[in-house]
């Protein structure tokens, strides 16, 4: 087989998919009862997501997403998302996209990652990240811009969620995520 393709990809591995739900309520109990996923966080109000984790490494394996405005008939996902190891391996991935002009993508940071969302040539959205120091409580986020350097990206983001709720060094969350899980 011929290599066509010259660029260097960084590897990345699946890290959660966000679904679309009517019931929001029998979802939550069917993945916690009978899969034993804990929930993690929680929004606010009428709208809010769900996420749930059965695994000590992750915040979310799974997000239950009930607003229903946003739900399509060809698919319940909102998106799936993929976790690559660091800054400079996100911004690759990045830059390889923008010479796609035809893609939007969407610079953000969850206060826990600084992610790229984009949607593929069929519609299907993909969330690409890497992990920051921080565990905020969720949801959170928050447009940044992944051009500047590695320092600024930090320190801004630093700034942005320090006093927000259940701000943490992400190895002290890890440690109480871990607990939540053995029971
Ligand atoms: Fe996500």
């Amino acid at each position: 087989m011929s290599v066509t393709n010259k660029k260097s990809f960084s590897n990345m591995l699946l890290s959660h998919v966000e679904l679309y739900v009517k019931d929001i309520v029998s979802m939550e109990n069917f993945y916690t009862k009978y899969l034993g996923f804990i929930v993690t966080d929680r929004g606010e109000g009428p709208s809010a997501m769900v996420f749930l984790s059965r695994s000590p490494e992750e915040h979310h394996q799974i997000v239950l997403n009930p607003r229903q405005t946003h739900q399509t008939i060809q698919s319940p996902v909102d998106h799936i998302s993929f976790r690559v190891k660091s800054i400079t391996d996100l911004q690759g991935f990045n830059n390889a996209l923008k010479t796609n002009a035809k893609i939007e993508i969407q610079t953000v940071s969850h206060g826990t990652t600084w992610s790229l969302y984009f949607r593929d040539p069929e519609e299907n959205r993909f969330e690409i990240f890497t992990d920051t120091p921080w565990y905020v409580n969720q949801p959170c986020k928050f447009p940044v811009d992944l051009e500047q350097s590695d320092e600024d990206l930090i320190q801004f983001t630093n700034n942005k969620i320090e006093n927000m709720p259940g701000f943490a060094v992400v190895a002290d969350w890890k440690d109480s995520h871990k607990n939540s899980l053995a029971f």
